[in-house]
């Protein structure tokens, strides 16, 4: 055995097909054997040939190749891959997997197939934000397909906004990933395919909540708080780091999406306790969002005026307790950590939330100083055998450390 790595690239019908063309070039680089599958549409744009330079591999195109389907299968086309990769990926092929259409040789590929998918879409800013193509991301998410967000930016159409396939080596470095290998020197350039870090959250599924909640007072006033979601952004990235599928919930930050990390963005609590429930099953689930306790009683339809409010106040509401409410899910993941952030003693007031919300652990931090929005954060693990206290360390590192004890935690449940 080689060990040479495989992949099966579906090329779609967009003005980006010429990005895979590059995309080719640098796995068959890196000695990944590339085998290309061409769509009617996407012959409008690359041809055949092309891809067949570039891969070394005969490029398929026709499901109804009599000579083809003797000779390889395309069942067996689909499964002798170590990733199928769907680049770019169109609105239109998109709808179609996740409606398990199997109208042509890449379609049907895709459902036979039993490998990992990592699908890279590019389309128009309007058709990108369309909720067809959302209902149809969250339903591929499910089925386990990973999706890399496309790039912000000028589009071929002439708009702007999101829908841009990402560069060749950031899809590149995506497959790199999934492939459970490192880019080992990223200033290269070039993925390298070298054995990297093991994988221990391989075949598990964890959910992640960050970021601050915001509860509408009218139109254009919300209440909020300081959280940055960065904390929780750096355990979804390490959680996807050691292999885990990660479903990231996200408030309204400015962060962007660790590579492999599916983001469900929401604004109010209310919203995120859905996308928490939408999310389930999970093998353990992190509660990193400083959800809003209270939320204005009814969100006014027009902007109140200045004038009355001073005086008469506004009326609130509490909100859901998402933490607590998981806790007595019958479909409560097996392990579910809440965060406590606290300004006065954090260890008591952590110890009785654990007992209260239900939850296995609380990482429990003094957000006394900078910690809301800042690089670092000193946090003591508190669990049913007790209080772990824990260097003042970067959010990455805090990230690792939890992830890594998440991870020994599942393996000894099992
Ligand atoms: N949490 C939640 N839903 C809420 C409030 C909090 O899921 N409505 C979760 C947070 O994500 C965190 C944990 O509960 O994991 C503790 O959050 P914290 O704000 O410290 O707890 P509160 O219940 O708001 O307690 P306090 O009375 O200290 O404000």
């Amino acid at each position: 055995m080689s060990g040479q790595r495989r992949i099966l690239l579906i090329v779609g019908g967009g003005i980006a097909a010429y990005k895979s063309c590059e995309l080719v070039r640098l796995l068959a680089k890196a000695d990944v054997a590339v085998t290309c599958v061409l769509t009617d549409a996407g012959a409008e744009f690359v041809t055949p040939m092309t891809l067949a330079t570039l891969s070394g591999n005969r490029v398929h195109t026709s499901l109804w190749d009599a000579g083809e389907e003797a000779e390889i299968g395309h069942i067996q086309l689909s499964r002798a891959a170590d990733l199928v990769v769907v680049c770019p990926a169109t609105a239109d092929l998109l709808a179609k997997m996740a409606h398990g259409l199997a109208s042509d040789l890449a379609t049907t590929l895709l459902l036979a197939t039993d490998t990992p998918v990592l699908a890279v879409p590019a389309m128009n800013v309007r058709m990108w934000q369309h909720p067809a193509t959302q209902r149809n991301l969250a339903t591929l998410r499910g089925d386990g397909v990973t999706v890399m967000e496309p790039d912000e930016g000028p589009m071929a159409c002439g708009e702007y906004g999101p829908g841009r396939l990402p560069e060749p080596e950031q899809i590149a470095a995506e497959i790199a990933r999934l492939l459970g290998r490192v880019v080992a020197d990223p200033l290269a350039g070039q993925p390298d395919f070298a054995p990297a870090a093991p994988r221990p959250l391989n075949g598990r599924h964890l959910l992640v909540t960050a970021g601050p909640t915001h509860e509408a007072i009218d139109p254009v006033r919300f209440i909020a708080n300081r959280s940055s979601g960065r904390q929780g952004f750096a355990i979804a990235a390490a959680a996807a780091d050691a292999g885990a599928r990660v479903t990231l919930v996200a408030g309204p930050v400015s962060l962007s999406t660790p590579p492999g990390v599916d983001r469900v963005d929401v604004e109010s609590a209310s919203e995120m306790q859905a996308a928490v429930h939408a999310a389930l099953p999970a093998d353990a689930a992190v509660m990193v969002a400083a959800v809003a306790d209270w939320r204005p009683a009814a969100a006014a339809t027009a902007k109140l005026p200045k004038s009355g409010i001073a005086d008469s106040g506004i009326p609130l509401a509490a909100n859901p307790d998402i933490l607590a409410e998981l806790a007595r899910d019958p479909q409560r993941p097996r392990l579910l950590v809440g965060f406590a952030a606290e300004t006065g003693d954090p260890l008591a007031s952590a110890t009785e939330k654990r007992i209260r919300k239900g939850a296995d652990w609380i990482v429990a931090n003094d957000v006394s100083g900078d910690v809301m929005g800042g690089s670092a954060n000193q946090v003591h693990l508190v669990t049913d055998s007790g209080v772990e206290d824990w260097p003042h360390l970067p959010k990455e590192e805090v990230a690792r450390r939890l992830v890594a004890r998440i991870a020994e935690a599942l393996a000894t449940d099992d």
